[in-house]
C-alpha cells in the first residue's frame, strides 16, 4: 500500500498507536483525520501532527458513527482507508463477584461493534475509491487471552473472526482488508502506567507502517507475531505462562 497518496480515517488516532500512525501517513503525504472522545486530546494531536484533521465522536454511539460516516464522506469525497483502532481495555474484577455490566458492554461496543459497523457503513463507499483498504487492530491477546481481561480478550478475538470474514467476502472487491496485530506496546491504554513495559512506540509504530506499506495482510510483532502464527500446542503453553505471569503480579 502506497503511504504518499491515501486519505485515511483513524478512529482513536488522537494518541498511542493511532497518532502514531496518522503522524508517518501524514508524513508521506496522505491527508488523515481522526477522531475520538477527548476534545482536548484532539486538539493536543492536532499541535503534533501539523495537517492533521479532527473530529469529535463517541463510536460507541450507532448514531455518532453514521453521522461520522457521513460528514467524512462529505468533507473528504476521495477517502479511501479506514483503519478501525479506536479501543479500551478495561481490567474487571474476577468473574467470580458481582460485575458491572454497562462497564462490559462499553469496551464490546467500542472494541467489536464499532470497527464492524463503520465497515459495513464505508463499504459502498469505498467500492467507488482508487486503492481502498480497512485495516482493523486487533491484539495478540486475540490469539491468548489474559484470562483476567476476560471481555477485552473476546472482543478482540471476535475482531479478528471478523476481519478473516470480512477479508474473505470482500475478496473480489478492490478493498483490501489488513489486520494488525499488536503486542504490548507502551501507550496509556488502559490507564497510564499499565503498559509502560510494552514495546517503544515509534519501534512498533516504525515496524507496522513498513508492514503495511508492504502489502501485508496480517502481521504482528515479537509476541504477537508468535502468537498467530502459533499451533494449538503452542497457543495453550503460552495461555499457561501467561497468565501464571499475570497472576503473579497481580
Ligand atoms: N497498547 C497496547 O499494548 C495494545 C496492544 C494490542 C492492541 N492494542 C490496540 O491498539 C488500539 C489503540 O490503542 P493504544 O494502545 O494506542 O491506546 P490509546 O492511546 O488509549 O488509544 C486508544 C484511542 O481510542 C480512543 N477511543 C476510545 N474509546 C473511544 C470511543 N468510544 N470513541 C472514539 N474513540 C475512542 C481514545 O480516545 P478518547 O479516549 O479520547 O475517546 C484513544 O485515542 C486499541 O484498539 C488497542 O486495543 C493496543
Amino acid at each position: 500500500m502506497r503511504l504518499d497518496s491515501n486519505t485515511i480515517l483513524i478512529t482513536g488516532g488522537a494518541s498511542g498507536i493511532g497518532l502514531a500512525l496518522a503522524r508517518r501517513f501524514a508524513r508521506a503525504g496522505s491527508t488523515v483525520v481522526v477522531c475520538g472522545r477527548r476534545q482536548e486530546q484532539l486538539e493536543q494531536a492536532q499541535r503534533e501532527c501539523p495537517g492533521l484533521r479532527a473530529i469529535q465522536c463517541d463510536v460507541s454511539v450507532e448514531a455518532e458513527r453514521t453521522a461520522l460516516v457521513e460528514r467524512v464522506t462529505r468533507e473528504l469525497p476521495g477517502l479511501n482507508v479506514l483503519i478501525n483502532n479506536a479501543g479500551i481495555q478495561n481490567r474487571p474484577p474476577p468473574l467470580v463477584q458481582t460485575q458491572d455490566w454497562s462497564r462490559h458492554r462499553s469496551e464490546i461496543a467500542i472494541n467489536l461493534e464499532a470497527p464492524m459497523h463503520l465497515s459495513m457503513l464505508l463499504i459502498p463507499h469505498l467500492m467507488q475509491q482508487a486503492s481502498p483498504a480497512i485495516l482493523n487492530v486487533t491484539s495478540g491477546l486475540a490469539f491468548v487471552p489474559i484470562a483476567l481481561m476476560p471481555t477485552y480478550c473476546a472482543t478482540k478475538a471476535a475482531l479478528h473472526s471478523f476481519t478473516l470474514s470480512l477479508r474473505h467476502q470482500l475478496k473480489d472487491t478492490p478493498i483490501r482488508v489488513v489486520e494488525i496485530v499488536p503486542p504490548a506496546v507502551n501507550t496509556d491504554l488502559g490507564g497510564k502506567g499499565l503498559h509502560d513495559t510494552g514495546a517503544p512506540l515509534d519501534d512498533y509504530a516504525d515496524h507496522a507502517i513498513a508492514q503495511i506499506e508492504k502489502g501485508e495482510l496480517e502481521f504482528g510483532y515479537q509476541f504477537s507475531e508468535k502468537g498467530r502464527l502459533s499451533s494449538r500446542q503452542e497457543l495453550d503453553a503460552a495461555f499457561a505462562a501467561l497468565n501464571e505471569r499475570f497472576e503473579k503480579s497481580r
